[in-house]
């Protein structure tokens, strides 16, 4: 593609002589196009990649040119305040210039996309850019300047984004982090910030990232999953959802237990949509991520220390406030930490149809994570007063799993009944049955009823949600 910046015969770097540069154009672009549609597999494979690598390169060659003359000849300090587009017009009006200077002809498109990543470079992510505004994309992981995945519909795929080099990357990091106010360097070398349109953002810079530095963005949905669409998505059914229902509006406490990506915020904004609209909910969370429906909702966001190491404000320092801000419920994104005690004892006192997540791979699993979290937290009780405390807490855990073949499924809804002698008694109710594999990877399975009553079906019953019986029976094997 990038032969016409060749003299006849002469190298590619050579650039076309820029004589009547207007009318050789659309004639080539002519030509281009039908050839590349009428045979697209006969060519020797190696050759167009080859030219589409080298003109990649090309014009990343123009662009960093560019970017450096856009950068000298912009007012950066001006440019806080201007609008996007007299931004754009400068960056077209430089380029036009600079494109002159250097003898270099590109056509519509090329120079459409030029525009773009020089007004994403100045303004945004630069190259990770186009990645966020993707609809389909869910998250971006960048491993240095030269690797970049995304994840679509819960599979990874490595993408041919790229940042010039390491140098570049580390640009754009400290350009996100100091807009929030820190500062990553050797000396600190990993942050955590919220991007403009809320995407949770982690990065990690050499030496500690060893290979060049790691990014990690869950993007924001700015329409997140409701029930319906994960019923749609077949992430639970609709019995499971009518459950759900009677279980979230009956005040039940409700621990959504899960791995890294697995839906947990997802679904536990898609739970809170059945509180009641009359009720006062606050919402604590490291990086503000749920989005709820209700009318009378008060949001709190953790806080990390600044460069001086001050101004810390844990969750676990929201939740006390909290709890003297009269809420009707609690919900914390993720409990991972001391904040656990204030959760469990929150449940415990007033303030039932508490919500958390948890990060755990089952619902024994999330109940020894919070043992855990108590025993990490200082506090000096006996296990069985622990477990008590949690037994009593806790009414019900859902769990949310990505399968291998990306899915997200919540593969069980485990009720806590009590306590037996030491343990922790618990009784599942629903659960995700996988039957086989299709050939094309895809899981086959069902959800299923365990067969077991709910053991709260008296309490659902009490407050107007009278369930069928038949919610509970389970479909035969056949
Ligand atoms: N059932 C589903 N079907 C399709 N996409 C889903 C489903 N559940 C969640 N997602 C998508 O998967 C991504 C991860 O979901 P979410 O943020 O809820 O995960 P998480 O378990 O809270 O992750 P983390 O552990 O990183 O906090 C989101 O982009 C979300 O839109
Ligand atoms: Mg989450």
């Amino acid at each position: 593609m990038f032969s016409r910046y060749k003299k006849p015969g002469g190298s590619p770097q050579t650039p076309a002589p820029s004589a009547s540069p207007e009318k050789a154009e659309p004639a080539a672009q002519l030509n281009r196009k039908p050839v590349a549609a009428a045979k697209p597999m006969q060519a020797a494979k190696a050759a167009p990649a080859d030219k589409e690598k080298k003109r990649k390169e090309r014009l990343g060659e123009i662009k960093v040119e560019l970017h450096k003359r856009l950068l000298d000849n912009l007012n950066l300090a001006a440019l806080e305040t201007a609008s996007a587009q007299d931004l754009r017009q400068e960056i077209v009006a430089i380029s036009a210039e600079a494109l002159e200077e250097l003898s270099v002809v590109l056509n519509k498109d090329e120079r459409a996309t030029l525009h773009q990543e020089l007004f994403d470079e100045v303004t945004g992510l630069g190259p990770l850019e186009p990645l966020l505004k993707d609809e389909s994309v869910n998250d971006i992981l960048v491993n240095g300047p030269q690797q970049i995945f995304v994840e679509r519909a819960g599979k990874l795929q490595l993408t041919d984004v790229h940042f010039k080099d390491e140098r570049h990357l580390l640009r754009i990091i400290d350009k996100i982090v100091s807009a929030v106010g820190r500062r990553v360097d050797e000396s600190n070398p990993y942050v955590d910030a919220r991007l403009g349109d809320g995407s949770r953002f982690n990065a990690m810079v050499p030496p500690i990232a060893v290979d060049g530095s790691l990014v990690s963005i869950r993007k924001f949905k700015k329409d997140k999953l409701g029930v319906d669409d994960l019923v749609k998505f077949g992430a639970f059914t609709e019995e499971m959802a009518a459950y759900l229902q009677a279980a979230v509006a009956c005040r039940l406490n409700v621990i959504v237990s899960g791995g890294t990506g697995s839906g947990k915020t997802t679904t536990l904004n898609a739970l809170s949509s059945f509180i009641d609209n009359a009720e006062r909910i606050l919402t604590i969370e490291d990086t503000a991520e749920l989005q709820l429906q209700q009318t009378h909702v008060g949001r709190m966001e953790s806080r990390p220390a600044n460069v001086e190491g001050r101004g810390a404000v844990s969750q676990r320092d929201c939740l006390k406030n909290a709890l003297r801000m009269r809420p009707d419920r609690i919900i914390v994104g993720e409990t991972r930490g001391e904040e656990v005690i204030d959760m469990l004892q929150a449940m415990n006192t007033g303030h039932d149809g508490s919500m958390t997540t948890i990060h755990a791979n089952s619902a024994r699993d999330a109940v020894s994570r919070l043992e855990n979290m108590i025993a990490m937290a200082g506090i000096e009780m006996p296990l069985k007063a622990v477990r008590s405390q949690i037994a009593s807490a806790v009414n019900l855990i859902v769990q949310a799993s990505r399968l291998q073949d990306g899915s997200r499924r919540m593969v069980s809804i485990t009720e806590v009944t009590g306590m037996e002698g030491e343990v922790i008694s618990m009784q599942e109710v629903f659960r995700y049955e996988r039957l086989g594999l299709a050939p094309d990877n895809k899981i086959i399975g069902r959800f299923n009823a365990t067969g077991v009553r709910s053991y709260y079906s008296e309490r659902f019953k009490q407050w107007g949600y009278d369930l069928p019986a038949s919610i509970y029976e389970p479909i035969a094997a056949e």
